[in-house]
């Protein structure tokens, strides 16, 4: 880095745009969990969500707000003022707060969503940001779908923005429509044209439609941009954002074009990653950049020959400047609770309350006692089991499971429950031991639920390896996911159909009667 440089603000939304990825629906003790390590990878920014989308919503934003003292919190907003008032509310425990106002200003979203004329946008917008900055300094104006707006009107609407006191200007592009040549120009174009231009951050947020969040992102940032908006493993609506990981190491990389840097701690990239896969159920593809499991690993023998000789050859960065060299064995079964509780805090993994320490500690002897090498990725996947049953009231635990799979024979599963404290044993047969384990829970628990998604990913190598299982329940429009793990996959899937149905349903089970349905 030279003195010259400067800094580029990285902004994350994987906890606003991220969840709106259909599926991708978190708890408030979840996205806790993310904001955490977000901070502790120093991001500048924190998109909590959009509060007045719901009371979840607000109550998540403001637990984040509370939770985070580095990072700058920020709430979004339509241009509305009961939008702001609430986005301040969400906000008033933060100790550096952002409010976050969008109105869209393509003539198709004017015309056809607004139904509003240009003046009329510009007017709303204008006091959009006044209002805002009755709490706080600190006030980013996006132009929604600014990617198909004429370059004018941006022009005059980020102007007025500008002397209203937006302090950030954001870009989007909204659908991911642009070109990274033609987003770059009208970047440069702005900052040309905008007579205040130097006075704000100007901010891009591209979506992946046609592949190119992180190619449109890279060439604003040439073009003088210097916040980024951008996502863990780039989730976020549709085809996702621009991806984290990938913006951060581009411009680490290739620090001889962009002359810029950023404060990320890239080692901390792999474990967020890795958290925000679990926590959603979306897994990472393996050939993904930097994160996937692929990113780094020589398969020619042409490479692992050169690699060998002399790693620049075929690497460009080091798998541990990104957290790959996390995966380390770290505890035995004769580690003790000082050891387990140390190592958990250097994963950036707290737990409030003592009982839940406890837990997750008796759990990590059960899992130590199965598994030789218990990995920093197993104490995650604990960490991610003890926390979801911390988090909800757990109506629903697993007090056994046994599950007959035989060839030729049709799998048989016996299952006892604790429904709110009461026992309670079903059974069923199924295609397969999975599905007979969750049909004999069907036989006790009416959860009215829809099975939307159920993937198992293996957490290390070898087949000791804890299953990770994740859920996706639906019910009544509310989406959920449920995660478990185990180095039995069966009881993994089990732990996880428990986990979402707990917090699908909050606590609030009706039993099957005997022998009926419901
Ligand atoms: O994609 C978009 O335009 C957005 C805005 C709210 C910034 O997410
Ligand atoms: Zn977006």
């Amino acid at each position: 880095m030279n003195s010259s440089d400067d800094r580029l603000i990285i902004f994350d939304t994987t906890l606003r745009d991220g969840e709106q990825s259909p599926g991708a629906s978190m708890t408030k003790e979840e996205k806790i969990r993310i904001a955490k390590m977000l901070e502790r990878m120093r991001v500048d920014v924190i998109e909590a969500g959009f509060p007045i989308a719901s009371v979840g919503d607000f109550e998540a934003v403001a637990a984040v707000a509370a939770a985070v003292k580095e990072a700058t919190v920020c709430g979004l907003a339509r241009a509305l003022e009961k939008d702001i008032d609430r986005a301040g509310e969400a906000l008033r425990g933060a100790s550096s707060a952002r409010i976050h106002t969008f109105i869209a200003t393509s003539p198709i979203h004017m015309q056809h969503k607004l139904r509003m004329e240009p003046d009329a946008v510009v007017e709303q917008a204008v006091m959009a940001v006044k209002r805002a900055r009755r709490y706080t300094d600190d006030v980013e104006f996006s132009a929604e779908d600014a990617g198909r707006s004429d370059l004018d009107f941006l022009c005059r609407i980020f102007d007025a923005v500008i002397a209203a006191g937006a302090t950030t200007l954001n870009v989007p592009d909204t659908v991911g429509y642009n070109l990274p040549g033609q987003f770059g120009d009208t970047i440069k174009q702005l900052r040309e044209r905008i007579p205040n231009s130097d006075k704000v951050i100007f901010s891009v947020h591209c979506h992946n439609d046609l592949g190119l969040a992180v190619a449109n992102s890279l060439s604003a940032v040439c073009s003088g941009a210097r916040q980024v908006e951008c996502t863990i493993n780039g989730l976020g609506e549709r085809a996702g954002n621009a991806s984290l990981e990938e913006v951060v190491m581009a411009v680490k990389t290739r620090h001889d074009v962009f002359h810029c840097y950023t404060n990320i701690d890239t080692t901390q990239i792999v474990p967020s990653s890795r958290l925000v896969s679990g926590i959603t159920g979306f897994p990472v593809q393996p050939n993904k950049a930097i994160v996937g499991a692929n990113a780094f690993a020589h398969e020619a023998g042409i490479h692992q020959d050169g690699v060998l000789k002399s790693r620049e050859t075929y690497e460009i960065m080091r798998a541990e400047d990104v957290g790959w060299s996390a995966n380390r064995m770290v505890l035995g079964k004769h580690s003790g609770r000082n050891a387990f509780k140390a190592r958990l805090l250097e994963l950036g993994i707290e737990f409030d309350s003592t009982d839940a320490l406890n837990s997750a500690f008796s759990r990590f002897k059960e899992l130590a006692d199965k598994k030789h090498e218990v990995f920093d990725d197993d104490l995650q996947a604990l960490a991610t089991t003890t926390f979801s049953e911390e988090g909800g009231k757990e109506a629903l635990k697993l007090l056994s499971l046994k599950v007959c799979s035989e060839s030729g024979e049709v799998p048989h599963a016996v299952v006892t429950l604790s429904v709110d404290g009461e026992e309670a044993q079903g059974e069923a047969t199924g295609g397969g031991p999975v599905d007979a384990a969750l049909r004999a829970i069907d036989s006790i628990v009416a959860s009215g639920t829809e099975l939307l998604l159920y993937s198992v990913n293996n957490i290390t190598s070898g087949t000791d390896s804890q299953g990770e299982v994740t859920i996706r329940l639906g019910k009544e429009g509310k989406i959920v996911n449920g995660q478990g793990a185990d180095t039995d996959i069966v009881i993994a899937s089990a732990m996880a159909y428990l986990n979402g149905l707990n917090k699908i349903n909050s606590g609030d089970f009706r039993l099957r009667p005997q022998g009926g349905d419901v």
